[in-house]
């Protein structure tokens, strides 16, 4: 698969605008030598060797590999209404890991990294044009959340597997409107308080989702399917029956986590492990796909656009 060059995929979205939204999330740049960066990816590499080494003795024991319990455990602890104050610009600071970028290394938070994906979600949409969105594993739903607050004219949907993922965004819409400290952690900021509260969020399975076919002008995941290489086809063959047309996805695809400590990472992990060169084998054919942004050192990830052959808005 050939990557495109961010600036040559068409988004127009520059570097600088990348850098400028993951900048408060960043706990600091780490430059030359430095002791305490190399404590920490030796810390995380001794952990993802024992991991797969766990994986390669036991992984035939149905504890050893991603289930839905497994997602379902893990997720249902991760979501609830207070995770909403980590989009605080001035508030506290949370799972900080090592990234890379170029020759950048930072030490930051993921909710940086659901900052800058929200502009490639904003301007994917924006080049689609689409009538219809849906999220697939949208946990606590701020994806949607800030989108349906740029886009209020869309009509957005989400499903999440877990209650707590279900719960949390239904709670946040119970308030009159978006609180300020949301408004201010989207990237292009907001041009409606209220739409939030119109996105239809749903409890539901990726592997059967709750809609007929084609309900969707676009129908996206991000890290999402991450969790599930165990329904991988399903899911993804999910996603292109409920979409007329295009598909993206934010994802660990394999030809970005193929070697070295990823390629272990995601092993220990049972991460998805799919290949966008097999993404047309499932009726989803790969437009772009992007890899340089911000990466997690131990899970990479791409943005692929893909549109259903032969579809009326193919091309756009
Ligand atoms: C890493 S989180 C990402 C959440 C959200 N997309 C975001 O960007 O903040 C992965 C989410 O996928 C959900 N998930 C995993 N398997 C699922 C499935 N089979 N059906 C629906 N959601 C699922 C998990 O519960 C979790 O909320």
């Amino acid at each position: 698969m050939k990557f495109t060059e961010l600036a040559e995929s068409g988004l127009g979205i520059e570097k600088d605008e990348i850098a400028t939204l993951f900048e408060p999330f960043v706990e600091r740049h780490v430059t030359g030598r430095d002791e305490a960066w190399d404590d920490e990816i030796a810390r995380r590499e001794r952990k993802i060797r024992k991991k797969s080494r766990r994986r390669r003795w036991f992984g035939f024991l149905k504890g050893a590999r991603r289930t839905r319990d497994t997602v379902l455990e893990e997720y249902s602890r991760s979501w609830g209404p207070d995770n909403y104050r980590d989009y605080d610009l001035g508030g506290r600071r949370v799972r900080m890991t090592p990234w890379v970028w170029g020759d950048q290394r930072m030490i930051a938070s993921d909710v940086g990294g659901t900052r800058f994906r929200q502009l490639l979600l904003i301007r994917v949409i924006e080049r689609l044009r689409p009538r219809r969105v849906l999220e697939v594993g949208c946990g606590n739903g701020i994806n949607l959340i800030l989108l349906a607050s740029y886009f209020p004219e869309i009509e957005f949907c989400g499903v999440e597997l877990t209650e707590a993922g279900f719960a949390a965004p239904k709670a946040l819409q119970a308030e009159s409107e978006l609180p300020g400290w949301i408004a201010d952690y989207a990237p292009l900021g907001v041009k409606d308080r209220q739409a939030f509260k119109r996105i239809d969020f749903r409890q539901g399975d990726a592997a059967e989702l709750p809609f007929a076919d084609g309900s969707f002008d676009l129908v996206y995941s991000v890290l999402a399917l991450e969790q599930m290489e165990l329904i991988r086809e399903r899911a993804l063959g999910e996603m292109a029956r409920v979409s007329t047309d295009a598909t993206f996805m934010f994802e660990p695809f394999r030809e970005v986590n193929d070697e070295g400590w990823p390629a272990r990472y995601v092993y220990a992990r049972n991460y998805f492990r799919g290949r966008i060169e097999d993404l047309p084998a499932l009726g989803l054919k790969p437009e772009f796909a992007i890899r340089d942004f911000p990466q997690e050192i131990h899970l990479r990830a791409a943005a692929v656009l893909a549109r259903k052959p032969g579809a009326a808005g193919a091309g756009r």
